[in-house]
């Protein structure tokens, strides 16, 4: 059957970048034809070069790939410098503080704050070009003057997530063998102060050699233990530093950042981005996908420690030279309507956030768009999860009022940037659609074979061409870096990326991305290995077993579901099963964060295993959801246990 359309708004689609379909297929038969043409074109066209690139794309070593190759540029100039003569009194960022505080920071302003950061580190601490920093940092502006900062100076930035624990901060310091940390005393969330500094305090106590300082952004003014020589404060450093900074050259492919993020297995990944093909798409998605102009406001409410923080609320939007606005608090507080009346005092044009959020708000307050004047929206985004059609329609009908564009926008903390999304002034969409890959962007649903799926049928999503703002390698395991996304699907002899996603294609070429396929769940929009959360689970001493799943939720679109098997000399004498539940929790909560906290945790007296050791996930899955136990379980060592796992289920009302 073929699904209802939803076409672009007339109006928007005759001023949009890409105005209709033909113009979308004559890019990307373009991209056909001449590969590197077509990127050497946006290339030249887009970035402000120190010195040419001599090739386009380097193959060679593949899969690490290279573009742009001799190429010099420094990203701040891109994001900030080159603005400088024509928007300088224009706002870079608009940021709202959880208490409705408000700072207007214009291009000229974000410029000196830059270059003051950048002098602190480089001057006072010593930071140099391939230094590692590690941003631990609340949703003020400061995160993106730090950011940017060290990019003006070649150091590697590494933005740990604020809800991440002192444990997984710790693991990520290491792996980096981060120089200096980049802090704030802490911020503000629903009105009240919380705290970052003593989590900082805390993976610092051991095994962090590495790092020499400490910087912290006075936000809160709340209490905070400062260590003699280590810690300083930046509020009272920025004051004498000079507001001009040479930037440091850099090569296209030297790393901008690394962001980690979880993978199928073992620990989180340090995913390493480059910087001139990664700030070429990062504006160029920017300008198509959200089709962003000159007097627009845009807003993406995810969070800096995300992927999406990067590169469409600081690098995307500021390398488009547009006026992004950085939110500290949630957007129900102190109530639903809080979104809406940002977006009616801001008079925001592109709203972006997660399905999560969408059904959040919408539960909270259906009709509370209503109550505001939501008249200069013109794009509506979405990322992270799938959304489901009944929330597609909601952001559609109530937030968008029917005019506006959504772009539900598939992409990757490796993809740097948008590669399936609708474009808003061309493509029709179909409500939870992902739709067409982007112009330049070889996105196919494959077997693992290479052969492309027949419409309608489940495959997985591969891009068969390398892209400019692609992973170019897991920092300090190059091998990890091929096995995890190389090693999967060949594709006429040469192995391509594949995403960890399946997808089905329609008839008319349609893509709808199905999830992941590997054992990474994804709970509000935050991507977790199963593999980590269990590690962290077996930390407690009475913990023989583990197996992780995730379960469909009505709102965070998949929640945890932890199944346990205790040590025998426990397993009789344990008193509260409540207790043991509290206690799992509290050790996700120090490993990994609160994030990961699971929903359900079941006490199983044995996993469903294979004769060879291996957990039967897919059994367990459709335990978790509460199916039918459709396939052949004779193969499992002991077929008995599917029946008392079901049982222990029901027990413990799960
Ligand atoms: O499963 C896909 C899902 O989020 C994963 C990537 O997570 P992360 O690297 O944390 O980046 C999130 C922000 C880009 C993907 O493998 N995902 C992302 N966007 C969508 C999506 N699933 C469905 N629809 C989307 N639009």
């Amino acid at each position: 059957m073929l699904q209802e359309k939803y076409y672009p708004n007339k109006e928007f689609a005759k001023q949009a970048r890409i105005k209709n379909m033909c113009e979308y297929q004559e890019l990307m038969d373009w991209a056909k034809e001449d590969y590197e043409g077509f990127w050497d074109h946006w290339a030249k066209e887009k970035i402000d070069w120190i010195e040419p690139y001599d090739k386009i794309l380097d193959e060679s070593d593949a899969p690490f790939y290279k573009w742009f190759v001799g190429g010099k540029l420094n990203v701040t100039q891109q994001c900030i410098d080159r603005h400088i003569d024509v928007r300088k009194n224009k706002a870079a960022i608009i940021f709202e503080g959880d208490r409705g505080d408000r700072q207007i920071i214009t291009y000229l302003r974000l410029y000196r704050e830059v270059n003051r950061m950048a002098n602190l580190l480089r001057n006072e601490f010593g930071v140099k070009k391939g230094d590692r920093v590690v941003l631990y940092m609340p949703m003020i502006p400061e995160a993106a003057y730090a950011m940017l900062a060290c990019a003006r100076i070649g150091a590697i930035h590494s933005v740990v997530f604020g809800g991440f624990s002192a444990e997984a901060l710790r693991d990520r310091i290491q792996d980096a063998e981060a120089k200096v940390i980049i802090t704030a005393d802490g911020a503000y969330r629903k009105g009240a102060p919380y705290m970052l500094k003593p989590v900082v305090d805390l993976a610092l106590e051991e095994g962090c050699p590495s790092v020499e300082k400490v910087l912290v952004v006075q936000r809160n003014f709340e209490d905070v233990i400062w260590i003699g020589g280590r810690d300083y404060s930046y509020n009272e450093m920025i004051e004498s530093q000079p507001d001009t900074c040479e930037p440091e050259v850099m090569d296209s492919e030297d790393p901008l950042f690394l962001l980690y993020t979880s993978g199928s297995t073992g620990k989180p990944k340090g995913v390493q981005h480059s910087q001139a093909g990664y700030i070429l798409w990062a504006q160029m998605t920017m300008e198509w996908v959200f089709d962003v102009k000159e007097n627009d406001t845009y807003w993406c409410t995810a969070d800096i420690g995300w992927i999406t923080g990067h590169t469409y609320i600081v690098y995307g939007p500021l390398a488009a030279g547009a006026t992004t606005v950085m939110f500290e608090g949630v957007p129900t507080y102190p109530d639903a309507g809080r979104a809406w009346k940002m977006v009616q005092e801001l008079r925001i044009n592109q709203f972006y956030t997660a399905p999560t959020a969408i059904r959040v708000l919408h539960k909270m307050g259906e009709h509370e768009p209503e109550k505001y004047d939501l008249s200069s929206l013109k794009v509506l985004g979405t990322v992270g999860e799938p959304i489901d059609p009944p929330a597609w329609k909601w952001y559609y009908d109530v937030v968008g009022g029917g005019k506006c564009a959504i772009v539900d926008t598939w992409w990757q903390t490796e993809t740097g940037g948008h590669m399936i999304s609708p474009l808003p002034g061309a493509t029709p969409v179909k409500p939870a659609c992902a739709t067409f890959p982007l112009p330049g962007i070889m996105a196919e649903v494959l077997e693992r074979d290479g052969t492309p799926v027949a419409p309608g049928e489940q495959g997985l999503l591969c891009i068969t061409r390398p892209w400019p703002s692609m992973i170019r390698t897991i920092w300090g395991d190059p091998e990890r870096f091929k096995k995890s996304y190389f090693g999967d699907v060949v594709k006429e002899g040469q192995p391509v990326y594949f995403s960890g996603d399946g997808a089905v294609v329609d008839e008319e070429g349609y893509i709808t991305i199905t999830g992941r396929v590997d054992d990474v769940i994804n709970v509000s929009g935050h991507r977790m290995g199963t593999a980590e959360i269990e590690s962290a689970i077996k930390k407690h001493p009475h913990v023989a077993e583990v197996a992780v799943v995730g379960r469909p939720d009505p709102i965070k679109g998949e929640s945890i579901f932890a199944y346990i098997v205790l040590k025998d000399d426990v397993a009789d004498s344990l008193g509260e099963e409540v207790e043991l539940t509290k206690e799992i929790n509290e050790v996700i909560a120090r490993e990994i964060g609160n994030i990961a906290k699971a929903d359900a945790i079941v006490v199983v007296p044995g996993l469903p295993k294979t004769r060879s050791g291996k957990v039967m996930r897919r059994i367990l899955r459709a335990i978790a959801k509460g199916e039918e136990i459709k396939q052949d379980i004779s193969t499992l060592e002991d077929p008995s246990i599917v029946e008392k796992i079901q049982e222990a289920v029901r027990c413990a009302g799960c």
